[in-house]
């Protein structure tokens, strides 16, 4: 497995990876009607917009996991709303779906993205995610992301990081905590945000 920055052509595998790890670090394939959604909420912004923060761990098979993220959460919004979310709410647009849709809540957060609350990002204005595949779990590939993208962040200028992670997912919960964060806020999806400082 080697680290490396991301590079143009890495998106179709990377929407896969996070797929593959979406439901709460398990698969969730063919839990949404449209593959694509998933990435384009979750990773496709931060390949687009914030290239420079996006790290891929690969191997002879292909990608295997990813760490992506911004340095400044608030400007990234922004730019979100100028640039990524507009092509996207012309393409699903939210009448075409009801509350019942199995993409209505992915399609949802096109129109209305999270946003975290000002405080947690006024001490850790950057954010990321992180996803590996099964087959890179659990040999410290997580903790080399981290590491890596924490030297970016800070060669930025980042004070502090803030993520948000299920509820349900225990083992990545345990994972963030190894790494140095702790809860600062409870979302209403079902889900916390954790931060550290840099
Ligand atoms: C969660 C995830 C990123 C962790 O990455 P990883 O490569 O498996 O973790 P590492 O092997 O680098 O572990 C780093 C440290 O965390 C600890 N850790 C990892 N999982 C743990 C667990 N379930 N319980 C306790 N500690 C854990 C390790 O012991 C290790 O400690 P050390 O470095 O101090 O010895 C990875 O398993 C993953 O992508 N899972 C599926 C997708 C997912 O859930 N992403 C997060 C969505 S919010």
């Amino acid at each position: 497995m080697v680290i490396r920055p991301f590079r143009g052509g890495d998106e179709a595998s990377l929407y896969e990876v996070c797929r593959r790890t979406a439901a709460s670090g398990e698969d969730a394939t063919g839990h949404n009607d449209d593959p694509d959604l998933l990435g384009h909420v979750y990773i496709g912004p931060y390949l687009r917009l914030e290239p420079d923060f996006a790290l891929v761990l690969a191997d002879d098979d292909g990608s295997a996991g990813y760490v992506i993220g911004t340095p400044d959460t608030r400007d990234f919004e922004a730019r979100c709303e100028r640039s990524w979310w507009p092509p996207l709410r012309q393409q699903y647009p939210l009448e075409s779906y009801d509350e019942g849709d199995r993409d209505f809540r992915l399609v949802r957060l096109l129109y209305a993205p999270h946003t975290p609350p000002d405080d947690v990002v006024a001490e850790h204005p950057a954010h990321l995610h992180i996803d590996l595949l099964p087959r890179a779990q659990g040999q410290g590939h997580g903790r080399r992301l981290m590491t890596a993208l924490f030297d970016r962040f800070r060669a930025a200028g980042a004070g502090g990081v803030h993520l948000g992670v299920s509820r349900a997912n225990q083992r990545a919960i345990a994972f963030y905590d190894r790494l140095g964060f702790a809860p600062v806020a409870d979302t209403s999806a079902g889900a916390i945000l954790m931060a550290r400082r840099l």
